[in-house]
């Protein structure tokens, strides 16, 4: 199976690069599926149901969201009916919509999707290794699923790799989202799992991780409350990666980081 995975989409800037991108993306990489972060992707603070329809119509089959999930009000009415938008699997009992889903793709291969949020500087979530092992109760790579992806969604880089090698040949890419910035450990773990600690925003990177950065610098001066902070609009790079998996076992090939356009270069080969 052949996925793509977008990382934080950014306000308007991550949102056009990925309208623009991700339709050539999608055949170039010749993708059977493409998910999204979109926690940031309505001017930096959530998203919306129309933002929602956008990437869909871009290619994204699943949206996945994180701590900022609740912060466009009209979602919490929304969730619950949208199938392909996910929220961390580990916040409380009672929290309107899902964290995992199940897609059934174009010939009949079944791809799992969940989200689950870390707890290091994060807030008060439910245990997410605990969340983690009740998921791959029911899911078990290779026998009830070809593919599953879990997307960490966390600030502590420790935490998003205990996770991974927590769940490491029973998934087959656990990709952290969150902090904003891609970082270089793209590898596959020993047990077969794909693995990064951040994907990256797809975002304007002349900013304070895809906010406006006089803005930020001014929060970061003052104790003084300064305006409400807004999304960068420079010309944003894509990040994503890119990962192959092997339809008998789930367990990935192939990982490769993508990125496209803006102010990021990629890494020099050896
Ligand atoms: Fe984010
Ligand atoms: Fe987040």
């Amino acid at each position: 199976m052949r996925l793509l995975f977008c990382g934080d989409v950014v306000g308007r800037a991550g949102r056009k690069i990925v309208l623009e991108r991700l339709p050539e993306l999608r055949s170039r990489l010749a993708l059977d599926a493409v998910i999204v972060n979109g926690e940031n992707a309505a001017g930096g603070f959530g998203i919306t149901p129309a933002i929602c329809r956008d990437l869909y119509a871009a290619g994204a089959d699943l949206i996945t969201t994180g701590n900022h999930v609740f912060d466009q009000r009209e979602l919490i009415g929304y969730l619950d009916g949208e199938p392909r938008l996910l929220r961390p699997l580990n916040m409380m009992p009672g929290t309107p919509g899902r964290g995992s889903a199940e897609l059934r793709l174009a010939n009949g291969r079944k791809l799992l999707v969940a989200q689950v949020m870390g707890r290091l500087f994060m807030g008060a979530y439910d245990d997410p290794f605990r969340a983690a092992e009740s998921l791959l109760a029911k899911h078990v790579l290779g026998a009830t699923v070809h593919a599953i992806v879990v997307d960490l969604h966390a600030e502590a880089t420790s935490e998003k790799m205990a996770l991974a090698h927590a769940m490491d040949g029973r998934i087959s890419l656990a990709a952290g989202t969150h902090t904003h910035v891609p970082t270089a450990d793209a590898q596959i773990l020993p047990g077969g799992t794909a693995y990064i600690s951040d994907i990256g925003m797809t975002g304007d990177y002349d900013s304070v991780i895809g906010m406006n950065k006089a803005i930020a610098l001014q929060r970061f001066r003052s104790h003084v409350p300064g305006p409400r902070n807004t999304a960068a609009l420079g010309e944003a790079t894509l990040c994503a990666v890119f990962v192959e998996t092997d339809d008998a076992t789930g367990l990935a090939r192939r990982i490769e980081p993508v990125r496209l356009g803006g102010r990021l270069r990629p890494a020099m080969a050896e």
